[in-house]
């Protein structure tokens, strides 16, 4: 029967997955594997790929984003002051698509909006995530938690921007390291 059949490669499938998966995360993906085992075709595969994928939230073997590339334990990397890695380069592009600029100048230093480079100096993560993702409508900063542009790299936008705020990025415009 047909269930039979698939269930010899669906236990090596899982068998793999599972080795690759960090322990907290195994339980649920067994048992999640079973009742896609469970499943008839094509509802099957679906499933399966989709515990795939749950399972391995960082999309190994597929198209990755930049990772923060930081040996001294900063957010960003720099060399000579205007060339960074591809984390901190995604969150130069970010501040580009939101056009963040038309408020906070070109190079940070504040207009209509304050100068990040000062404020980065005090800013929590936290509270800059918070930010952006809300703004602060009352006050004039709009919300870009509905642009993916902008709210799917907060954490490469606080890097480049912190890298701005501690001198280290030197201008504005930066330029990929590799
Ligand atoms: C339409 C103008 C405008 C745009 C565009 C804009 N901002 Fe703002 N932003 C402001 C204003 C005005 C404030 C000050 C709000 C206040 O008084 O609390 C602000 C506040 C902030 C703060 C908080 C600063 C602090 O010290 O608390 C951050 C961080 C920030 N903006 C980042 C950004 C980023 C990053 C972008 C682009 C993705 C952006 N802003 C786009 C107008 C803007």
């Amino acid at each position: 029967m047909l269930l039979y059949r698939w269930s010899a490669p669906a236990a090596a499938l899982a068998s793999a997955l599972l080795a690759a998966t960090p322990l907290a995360a195994r339980a649920d993906a067994a048992e999640d594997m079973k009742y896609c085992e469970s499943q008839q075709e094509p509802a099957r595969s679906v499933c399966i790929r989709d515990v795939k994928k749950a399972a391995d939230p960082s999309g190994a073997g597929e198209k990755k984003l930049p990772q923060p590339n930081n040996p001294d334990g900063k957010p960003y990397k720099v060399v000579g002051g205007t060339r960074v890695d591809a984390f901190t380069m995604e969150g130069f592009r970010a501040w580009r698509n939101g056009a963040c600029d038309r408020c906070h100048g070109a190079n940070q230093e504040g207009m209509v909006g304050p100068s990040l480079i000062a404020s980065l100096k005090t800013l929590s993560k936290a509270d800059f995530a918070a930010v952006i993702n809300n703004g602060r409508l009352d006050k004039g900063m709009p919300s870009f938690g509905q642009n993916p542009a902008v709210a799917q790299h907060i954490d490469a936008l606080y890097a480049y921007l912190k890298g701005r705020s501690d001198g280290a990025i030197t201008k504005a415009k930066v330029e990929p390291l590799d």
